[in-house]
């Protein structure tokens, strides 16, 4: 399977010319699609997962925007959803990257088109995307799965972002600078954006079905990350284990622990190891780990940049965070 036909391909690239177009940061263009924009690539992987996903309300959707803590809920929901992984020599996490273990939905369709639904080994169907609320496949708003979604400081995310395109960028697309990307970002015309009305889609959804979507910020998290981890295992259901006596808080503390910046990015796998990733066939496991603080922008933005940033979220979120 995976054939593309010639039919296949010119209706893809005449639906892609005729959509608003940007320079990508990581591909050679951005386009504009149901209000949100895509490299060529995911807007591939986007229009099939519309077409074929079917979720099913067992499902675990992460969802986020790059760059505001997707690697870290990766391994947290993967360790809560796989009790025993702890515990157990071959905890997969210390052999694989988070995103090796739960895969890109957008990435996945786009290599696999005839049959968009990733096979997951692991017990429970934990999958991630980066796609707005509003596109996300029909599947997925009716089977009535599970979507946590984590939202960051868009300060943080934009310098975020900036360093990982510039370590992951292929030769053929040119450097972008801070001062462009940051025009960008705040005109919300740079992948997936715009940042504010992909993180409004989710808390909209998340005020209106409270059980179905839950949405967690990384500054909560890394200030008080049992507290939100606890909210975090009790919303998705995981399954009790044994091992911990029964005592909550303590597993709680220990896949806390687990998950920690300072013990993942130490991992072996994550320090030397790399995986192969959609649209890249060789990515450093370490890329994912960089800082892992809150109010790093600060020391790469101007105060200046910084401020409008700050004015733009006030005035985006004033009916809601
Ligand atoms: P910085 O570039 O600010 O360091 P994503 O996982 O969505 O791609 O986001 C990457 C950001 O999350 C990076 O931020 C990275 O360092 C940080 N990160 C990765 N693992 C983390 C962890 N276990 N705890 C906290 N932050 C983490």
């Amino acid at each position: 399977g995976g054939e593309e036909t010639l039919d296949d391909k010119l209706s893809f690239s005449g639906l892609v010319s005729l959509l608003p177009k940007e320079r990508g940061w990581l591909s050679e263009h951005i386009h504009q699609y149901q209000g949100f924009w895509y490299s060529t690539g995911v807007l591939k992987g986007l229009l099939i997962l519309q077409q074929h996903f079917q979720a099913q309300p067992s499902d675990i959707l992460l969802a986020s925007f790059p760059k505001s803590g997707t690697t870290w809920l990766k391994a947290l929901i993967f360790t809560l959803t796989n009790p025993t992984c702890l515990d157990h020599p071959e905890n997969p996490l210390l052999s694989a990257n988070p995103h090796e273990l739960v895969p890109m939905l957008e990435g996945y369709a786009a290599q696999h088109p005839d049959d968009p639904r990733p096979k997951l080994s692991s017990s429970s169907s934990l999958m991630h995307t980066h796609i707005p609320y509003v596109s996300l496949p029909e599947s997925v708003k009716e089977s009535g799965c599970r979507i946590v979604y984590v939202f960051r400081d868009p300060k943080d995310v934009l310098v975020s972002c900036w360093h990982f395109v510039n370590r992951l960028r292929p030769e053929t697309v040119a450097p972008i600078s801070l001062a462009d990307a940051f025009q960008q970002f705040c005109r919300g015309a740079s992948p997936y954006g715009s940042f504010w009305d992909h993180v409004l889609g989710y808390w909209k959804a998340s005020i209106e079905w409270p059980k179905r979507v839950l949405f967690l910020r990384y500054e909560d998290l890394k200030k008080e990350p049992c507290v939100h981890t606890k909210r975090l295992a009790e919303f998705i259901g995981h399954p009790k284990t044994e091992e911990s006596g029964g005592d909550e808080e303590e597993r709680v503390r220990r896949v806390v622990e687990f998950c920690s910046f300072e013990k993942l990015s130490n991992l072996e796998v994550n320090k030397m190891g790399s995986h192969s990733g959609f649209g890249f066939p060789v990515i450093d496991n370490n890329i994912f780990f960089r800082k892992g603080t809150v109010g790093d922008s600060h020391n790469h933005l101007t105060k200046q940049m910084c401020d409008e940033l700050d004015e733009i979220t006030k005035d985006k979120f004033k009916d809601f965070v």
